[in-house]
This record gives C-alpha cells, structure tokens and sequence, in this order.
C-alpha cells in the first residue's frame, strides 16, 4: 500500500480526503503536513502521522516527504503560491515521491485577460512546473464548489431575499467540495495507473444559473428569493460601502464575471465515474445548508 501525504489537512478539502482515507486505508498510510499542530488533535488521536511544515520550508518539506509515494497539494491562498507550489513540488521530487495530485481549477479558457487572471495565472504556472517536473501527476481541475454558494449569496440571505452578484445568467456546474475530496481520496487509493499523467476538469453533473439558484433556495425556504444582477462598477461601490474589503470585492466581482462568461459551466461526467454515483445536485447540497434554516 503506498504511503500518502496530504497538505492542507487542518482545510477544509484536505481534511475531507483524509477522513476519506482513514475509511479505506490504514492511519500508518497517511501523513499530513501543517502549519498549526493544534489544529490537528484529531487527526492525531487516530494514528496519523504529522509534520509541521509550510509550502515555503524547504527543509521541513524534504523532512516530511521522505519515505512517501504519492502527495495530495492542496492549492494554496497566498499571492506568491504559484512559487509556494513549486517549492512543494521540487521538494517532493528530491524526496522521491512517485506521484502528485494536484488541485487545480475548471476553465474554458485559459485568457491573458480573465476576470480571475490573479487565480488562473499561479495555477496554469503550478500545472506547467508539474507536468515538467517528471513526477507522476493527476491534475484534478476542480469546478466551482456548491460551498461557496451560500457566501456569494450572502448571510442574510433570508433577510434580504435577494441574490446580489453580477454573474449575468452564466451557468455554472457547481459540485460539493465533499464530493472533490472523495474523488480525490479514491484517485489516491487507486493502484492500477489509470489516473497517472492525466488532467482530469471534475464538476457538477448539472450547471446552473443564479436565478436557477433563487429559484432553488425559494423552494427549500418557503420565502420568495430574487437574483439582482448589477453592473461590475455598482457592485463593487455597494459592497466596499457596506464594509467589505477592496480585495474581497474585487474577487467576489472577479469570479462572478468569470460565471457570467461560461467559465465553469463544463458538465462531463469524470466526477460521476470516480464516485461511482451521482456527486450532491445544487439542490441537494443547499438543501444541507437552507433546509434546517
Ligand atoms: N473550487 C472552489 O470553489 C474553491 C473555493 C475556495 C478555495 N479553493 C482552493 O482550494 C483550496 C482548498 O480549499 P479549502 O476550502 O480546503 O481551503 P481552506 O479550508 O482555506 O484550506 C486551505 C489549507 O491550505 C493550507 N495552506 C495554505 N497555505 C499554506 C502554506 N503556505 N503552507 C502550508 N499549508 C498551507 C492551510 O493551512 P492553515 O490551516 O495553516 O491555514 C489550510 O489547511 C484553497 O486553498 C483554494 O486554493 C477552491
């Protein structure tokens, strides 16, 4: 059995596939890497092994890759990440770890010009550095997660009853961030191959729109939600004005153009296959999230 190691594990995502595993394989198997030990006490309690170390220690890094086959690189949030993520991979590679999944995005272009060009661009640079590392690779292209759904709608959603985002009627195939990580626990258990050297766009089975998205969310509540598209410049005006950060706003207006462009709206089946089921519909997942409201 190979030896894995996932980063990002005190995350959300990462924590989700190491859970994964711990159902399907040995705690001797795993080893996780952190930041914050004191995030980890679960994990901890079940035999997992841990190593404190960040993207950017490269010491620490060789120290906690050695010994392991295959690495899950849970993409990070800083601006210099696309180095960050070399430094993992470079370091993984003196260490000798066989393979490397890595969480990547969804896209229909890869344009000099996108709205979430200060995304795509550490990404695209992060696949590029991997696939010419010469380690084994799966490049899972994550789609939007259905998560996220309920933070750009906003939490006074029920109040409010108004969806606020200037995403035009742009679909997107959004997927359960639970459902990525079994996926990607499933890729790591799989011994036959048949992942390697391979870019694989995971998304939703179905792509909605945000008035489809209001339209679910009216029928889970009861109460009678609107989606409001304004224009880029008066979105970012309302919401600095209401507090937000220039930053939050610009990325909250970055990937809401991206939707309204089609940029996630690819459906293909890949997720379906790995999981051997249907991934959580829209409905399924707000329903987790809006039902018990
Ligand atoms: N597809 C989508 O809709 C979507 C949405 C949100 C994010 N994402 C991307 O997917 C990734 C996983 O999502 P998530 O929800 O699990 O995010 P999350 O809960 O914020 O987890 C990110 C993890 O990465 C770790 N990390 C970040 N920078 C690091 C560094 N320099 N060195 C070591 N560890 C580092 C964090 O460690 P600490 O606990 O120490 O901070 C944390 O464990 C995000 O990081 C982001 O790149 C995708």
């Amino acid at each position: 059995m190979s030896k894995i190691l996932i980063t990002g594990a005190t995350g959300h995502l990462g924590g989700a596939v190491t859970n994964f595993l711990l159902e399907k394989t040995e705690a001797s198997n795993i080893t996780i890497l952190l930041r914050d030990t004191a995030k980890a006490e679960a994990f901890k309690t079940k035999g997992v092994t841990i190593h404190v170390g960040d993207y950017e220690n490269r010491e620490a890094l060789l120290k906690a890759f050695d010994g392991v086959d295959k690495l899950y690189l849970v993409s990070g949030l800083d601006h210099n990440r696309g180095e960050q993520h070399e430094n993992v991979i470079n370091a993984a590679k003196e260490a000798g770890v066989k393979h490397i999944l890595y969480t990547s995005f969804q896209r229909k272009t890869e344009s000099a010009d996108s709205p979430i060009r200060f995304i795509s661009e550490s990404h695209l640079y992060t696949e590029k550095v991997l696939k010419a590392s010469g380690v084994g690779y799966t490049i899972l292209q994550h789609g939007l997660y259905s998560d996220i759904i309920p933070m750009f709608a906003g939490e006074h959603l029920l109040q409010n009853k108004t969806i606020y985002l200037p995403a035009g009627e742009g679909k997107t195939a959004f997927a359960a961030r639970e459902d990525f990580a079994e996926a990607g626990a499933l890729i790591l258990l799989d011994e036959t191959g048949k992942f390697d050297n391979q870019s694989i766009e995971l998304a939703g089975s179905e792509a909605v729109n945000f008035t489809e998205i209001a339209v679910i969310i009216s029928k889970i509540t009861g109460e009678t939600i609107t989606y409001v598209n304004p224009p880029v410049s008066e979105f970012i005006e309302t919401l600095t004005n209401a507090g937000a950060t220039a930053e939050v706003a610009g990325l909250v207006a970055g990937f809401s153009q991206a939707i309204g462009l089609g940029e996630f709206e690819g459906t293909n089946g890949a997720l379906e296959n790995i999981l051997g089921r249907k991934p959580a519909t829209v409905e399924e997942y707000l329903t987790g999230v809006y039902g018990k409201a």
